[in-house]
């Protein structure tokens, strides 16, 4: 089988990994820079060409979309699904997955527990907001961040009002979210490939800081998951609709408590943690999610 990758970074750990696990599968693997790919929208026949040449299109699509070029990947994915080519995830659920806010949208309303959660436009609203999250301090996110990079802490109300002031006035929407206190510091990561968690992993953050991101300096540590924790994580990329899902979970008292999904999961801080080859157990299920699909239309066909 041809697999592609879709990445901008060839030299990337976990993209330099996906490629040697698929070779060691036996598989082909091509790394196609998503940025020199040209899409033709023409009436029944979606190409690409690359680098101005026409693409040997691949037998599946492995998209790692990086947050700087959210847009133009997305489209890229979604002309090879217009060509019939799987692609593992797919451009929809990555969208979904971008937006934390939409992600906890859909997490909550398919009953899963996730810390409270709003967004306002009206600061005249501020403390009826703050006070349904429980009172100060509160987390404010912006809907797009990643690694820990615009997730920020308000200990009181001026703090708030002036970072809802700061964001406002940047054009940026920007949601409060209740603090979990039982999890200060840290949470867990949780691969999900296909309905099974393949790894996890306990993120504990540095000294004097709130946020568990590895990015930010915490450290990981292999991780036997609970049943709760494994249930929450499937049922999340399920309700999200993606194939490879990194699943962050706060530890409520109550159980965990989802907090993002992330649809290009790193490989590097939980291989490193877990000393084990994630990569394969995920071009596995690539394969095999290509071939179920080939299966899926040599049926249609024969209908
Ligand atoms: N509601 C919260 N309560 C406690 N800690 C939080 C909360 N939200 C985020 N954090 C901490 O901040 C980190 C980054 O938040 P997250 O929403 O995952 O943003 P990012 O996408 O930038 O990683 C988390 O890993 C966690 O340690
Ligand atoms: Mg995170």
């Amino acid at each position: 089988m041809l697999i592609g990758i879709l990445s901008l970074g060839p030299k990337l750990y976990t993209t330099r990994r996906l490629v040697e696990a698929g070779r060691k599968l036996s598989h082909k693997v091509r790394i196609i820079n998503t940025l020199a790919c040209d899409l033709y929208v023409e009436r029944g026949k979606p190409t690409i060409a690359y680098r101005g040449k026409p693409l040997k299109v691949p037998d599946v699509i492995l998209p790692r979309i990086g947050a700087s070029i959210t847009q133009y990947g997305l489209t890229v994915v979604n002309q090879f699904d217009m060509m019939d080519v799987p692609v593992v995830n797919n451009s929809v659920p990555i969208a979904r997955a971008r937006d934390k806010l939409r992600s906890l949208q859909l997490l909550a309303r398919f009953d899963l527990d996730v810390p409270k959660t709003l967004i306002t436009r009206r600061g005249d609203d501020l403390d009826s907001c703050v006070e349904r999250l429980g009172g100060y301090p509160v987390i404010m996110k912006i809907l797009q961040g990643t690694q820990g990079v615009g997730v920020m802490i308000a200990q009181s109300r001026t703090e708030a009002a002036s970072v809802l002031d700061a964001m406002w006035e940047l054009g940026q929407d920007i949601m409060l979210q209740e603090f979990i206190r039982e999890s200060k510091g840290k949470d867990v990561r949780a691969l999900v490939v296909g309905d099974q968690v393949v790894a996890a992993m306990s993120r504990v953050a540095q000294r004097g800081e709130f946020r568990s991101n590895i990015h930010r300096g915490a450290k990981g540590k292999a991780l036997k998951l609970d049943a709760a924790y494994t249930e929450a994580a499937i049922k999340a990329a399920r309700v999200m609709g993606l194939e490879i899902a990194g699943v962050d979970l706060l530890l409520g008292k109550h159980g965990p408590k989802l907090m993002e999904v992330n649809s290009s999961p790193g490989l590097e801080g939980l291989e490193a943690a877990t000393g084990r080859d994630i990569a394969t157990d995920m071009m596995a299920h690539v394969v095999a999610f290509a071939e179920a699909r080939q299966r899926g239309w040599q049926k249609q066909r024969l209908i």
